[in-house]
């Protein structure tokens, strides 16, 4: 196995030309390192009728097999890995919430790219080497901890390895460490923001200047949200495990508008879900990603069954793909209407009585599905303005989405805090 990346950053700035002949030299590499070193690509190519010498062009990736999170299921744990287990360095796994986690590996070559791509991503988002950085995301086989870690290390900054809990650790070393910035879920961040000000701590009066949220949605309004409250420059960081981890795409802090894909290393794809045919640039679908320089696991049109777009690039010449709006998993169709819990929280946002803290509940009580929207008040708001503000946030959801959903405001802190990725959705309707 010969490795093909090397690092550079230049690509950020790259032509669309370079960045193209770069993609294609790499796609051969991953595609002929999949299919000679992987079996169940050699048989997914094989079946499909397809050999990595008939790319011959960005577009012919459009005729291999699509991956999906089953196939890494199937092969569990190991059986995906195109090296020698003795040259895997590290091995990380998502819990997955049914059936077996989804296994990933990486060689040193993987891990330094990756410290790279986050250490790109940091710097990005307005990180200086000269910074310390909190990294509240949780340590262990998550990505999200240790992929936040050796990228802030390999910019140069002062980490704070913390994890994610113990929330009243989390501000103690926040009031007495003082970092510049906070690599944290949206919603792990505004559980923090709720202790502090419980504790009569202003959660604007402190050190921090960046926060680097990723691993869940979170929406334009929730990003005005976090930076009123902390007076900090919010900017978002996407990944997935599958793929890397952080560091697949990064918002940069001058422009704060979609997320630059760091195309030197994934190559993006955007397909219809149903269909599965490739969408031009600008239409909205399903994203797909392809490896170019991964060793240990390279991944083939990984379908992420994250929505999004792909816009061209502004602060960098990469393309860039637009916030998330949620996973198809979390799409929600009540009597026909499709609706994601983003949209849920872009609209709680704008009445003056609620908090950013809700959830998504589907029942069936009869033959119809039914939606509860939970959501707490604000602590400053007056209990007998909360009929109204469910009133009002009723009337936004049936006018700009077009469906009718039940809302029932709650007390301050009355749900469940996330200290990770939070859970929006709730189905109650596989129990009937
Ligand atoms: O969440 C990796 C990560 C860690 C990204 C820390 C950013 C920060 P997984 O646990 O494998 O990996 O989950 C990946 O999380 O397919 C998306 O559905 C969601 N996700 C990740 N980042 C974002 C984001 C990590 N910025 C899954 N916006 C992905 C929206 C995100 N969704």
């Amino acid at each position: 196995m010969t490795s093909i990346a090397t690092p550079s950053q230049d690509i950020e700035f790259a032509t669309r030309d370079r960045i193209s002949s770069l993609q294609l030299e790499r796609l051969q590499w991953s595609l002929l390192h999949a299919y000679t070193n992987v079996p169940h690509y050699r048989k997914a190519f094989d079946d499909a009728g397809v050999h990595p010498s008939d790319l011959k062009d960005l577009s012919d990736l459009a005729k291999f097999p699509f991956t999906a999170k089953a196939d890494l299921r199937a092969n569990y744990p190991f059986g995906m890995f195109a090296v020698p287990q003795e040259k895997v360095s590290r091995i990380h796994a998502s819990s997955g919430t049914t059936g077996r986690p989804t296994v990933v590996g990486y060689t040193t070559g993987d891990l330094n790219n990756w410290a790279d791509l986050v250490a790109r991503s940091l710097r990005a988002g307005g990180v200086k080497p000269s910074d310390k950085v909190h990294v509240a995301y949780g340590y262990g086989l998550f990505t999200g901890g240790l992929g936040a870690h050796y990228g802030a290390e390999r910019l140069g900054c002062t980490v704070i390895p913390m994890s994610g809990g113990m929330t009243d650790r989390q501000i103690q070393l926040i009031e007495d460490f003082e970092p510049d910035a906070i690599m944290v879920t949206p919603s792990y961040m505004l559980t923090i923001v709720d202790a502090m000000i419980k504790k009569g701590i202003d959660p604007a009066k402190t050190s921090l200047r960046t926060g680097v949220f990723g691993a869940e949605p979170w929406t334009e309004e929730m990003r005005t949200e976090l930076e009123k409250q902390l007076n900090m420059d919010a900017v978002d960081i996407y990944g997935l495990s599958e793929v890397m981890g952080p560091g697949v795409a990064m918002e940069c802090v001058e422009t704060k508008d979609g997320l630059h894909i760091w195309e030197d290393h994934f190559y993006p794809e955007i397909i219809d879900p149903v269909t599965g045919e490739v969408l031009p640039d600008g239409e909205e679908g399903e994203l797909v990603f392809t490896s170019l320089t991964k060793e240990a696991m390279p991944i083939i049109r990984y379908r992420t069954h994250d929505l999004t777009r792909l816009l061209p690039g502004t602060a960098r010449s990469v393309r860039r793909m637009q916030k998330v709006t949620g996973r198809t998993d979390d799409m929600i169709i009540l009597r026909g209407v499709n609706l994601f819990p983003t949209q849920i929280e872009e609209l709680i946002l704008t009445v003056t009585g609620l908090a950013p803290q809700f959830q998504c509940i589907l029942d069936r009580p009869g033959r119809m599905d039914e939606l509860t929207v939970r959501v707490e008040a604000r602590p400053d708001a007056s209990a007998t303005d909360h009929p109204r503000s469910a009133t009002e946030l009723q009337k936004l959801v049936k006018n700009r989405i077009g469906v009718s959903v039940k809302v029932d405001v709650v007390a301050p802190g009355a749900l469940e805090r996330s200290i990770g990725k939070a859970r929006r959705l709730i189905d109650n309707r596989s129990a009937l």
